[in-house]
């Protein structure tokens, strides 16, 4: 997988408390890379970090990228071959809350993290992770392309188009040798889903707190219609472009989208009529009820054109709807009710996907 260039190297994952950030620990684990995480604290309780025992097998910093100071000597003392920046405050709501952290995290966090790599003098490729909702969301039917506009009419989708546009700037200014130590593309993705995910807000992470309790869920959206797809698929991409900067000087300083298939769009309503199909209840009033009420601006479809992921590095997103909705039942299911061990149930589902993209013989795989 990946070329192998992950193996025996040493892998920053900033971020790597959270949600994308274990499930990427825990595949760089697999591929043999010795992970060293920064995170300010692990965000949720329970959490994908503590459940598969990450901490033990990975070195981990607590500290805040709002500290720069901290954070470059951190940088700077372990020598990464590879950084993947996902710290973030990355909940849209809370943004709305808490703009200024928001802001401080998410614009000048990166800033803190390209300021740092400034300072490397080893070899190091840094993928940068945002958001597709770094897009100025004009709410039309097309998939947006890496040129569209930036924007953002929230703080969170503000705060990730502010990071862009830093990210480039630092690109331009100072990492511009395609010969220098370090190379840098951005990795913008949307909403996923995946066992193992406990933030707030989130619709599948309510809708599992509920059902584990035997609770009913409330739904504020049913109609939204979201591309759903798995953890998996833009970690992929972020492996992936990882692999492919280091060899090919012309994705530096670029920017790729990594979504779903166009077949995953579906409203939150069938999401859950699916979802719930695991839990086995005997109707679907037992699992969740509609109340149509949105408490704030969230901004309505977004769908990401990957033509660019195909065309310079031949990825593509694996799964279709139906694995994407089974892995997750099943993660959960297996946490909640069978108690399993979750770091072993989370190999097996990386090994499953991998399998799927072998199948379909993904140039990754090889
Ligand atoms: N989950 C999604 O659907 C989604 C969609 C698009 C983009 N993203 C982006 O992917 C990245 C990861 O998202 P996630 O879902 O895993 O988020 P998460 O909330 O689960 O995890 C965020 C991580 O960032 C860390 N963090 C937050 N503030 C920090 C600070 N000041 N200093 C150091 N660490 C800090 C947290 O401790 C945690 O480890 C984020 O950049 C997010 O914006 C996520």
């Amino acid at each position: 997988m990946f070329g192998n260039i992950y193996k025996g190297k040493k892998v920053i994952v900033t971020g790597n408390t959270g949600f994308k950030g274990s499930w990427l620990t825990t595949w760089l684990l697999e591929l043999g890379a010795n992970v060293v995480g920064i995170s300010d604290c692990v965000p949720t309780t329970p959490s994908m970090f503590e459940e598969l025992k990450l901490r033990e097998k990975i070195k981990y910093y607590e500290l805040d990228i709002r500290n720069f100071e901290q954070l470059k000597e951190v940088i700077v003392a372990e020598k990464p071959d590879f950084v993947f920046h996902l710290a973030a405050q990355a909940i849209v709501s809370t943004s709305y809350s808490n703009p200024l952290e928001t802001i401080q995290v998410n614009a000048m966090g990166t800033a803190h993290v390209l300021e740092s790599l400034r300072a490397l003098t080893n070899n190091c490729v840094a993928i940068m992770i945002t958001s597709d909702k770094c897009y100025e969301n004009v709410e039309w039917c097309w998939g947006y392309k890496e040129t569209d506009a930036l924007g953002g009419k929230d703080i969170y989708s503000a705060s990730k188009a502010a990071a862009e546009v830093i990210i480039h700037a630092y690109q331009k200014s100072f990492f511009a040798d395609e010969n220098g130590n370090v190379k840098i593309a951005v990795a913008r993705a949307g909403n996923v889903i995946g066992g193992g995910d406990w933030a707030k807000d989130r619709i599948v992470v309510d809708c599992v707190k509920s059902w584990s309790n035997g609770e009913v869920v409330e739904i504020r959206s049913p109609s939204a219609t979201r591309p759903w797809q798995h953890v998996l698929e833009p970690l992929s991409g972020y492996l992936a472009l990882g692999q492919d900067i280091s060899s090919d000087n012309s994705l530096h300083g670029e920017a790729f989208n990594f979504g779903p298939r166009a077949e995953q769009n579906r409203t939150v309503l069938e999401l859950l009529e699916d979802l719930s199909k695991f839990w086995h209840f005997d109707n679907a009033n037992e699992a969740y009820s509609v109340v149509e009420n949105r408490p704030f601006n969230e901004a309505g479809l977004l769908k990401l054109n990957c033509d660019k992921a195909l065309f310079s590095m031949k990825w593509q997103a694996t799964m279709n709807y139906k694995s994407t909705v089974s892995f997750v039942s099943k993660w959960y299911y297996s946490f909640y009710k069978e108690k399993k061990n979750m770091f072993d149930l989370t190999i097996g589902q990386i090994k499953e996907y991998s399998e799927m993209a072998c199948e379909q013989e993904l140039k990754w795989t090889k």
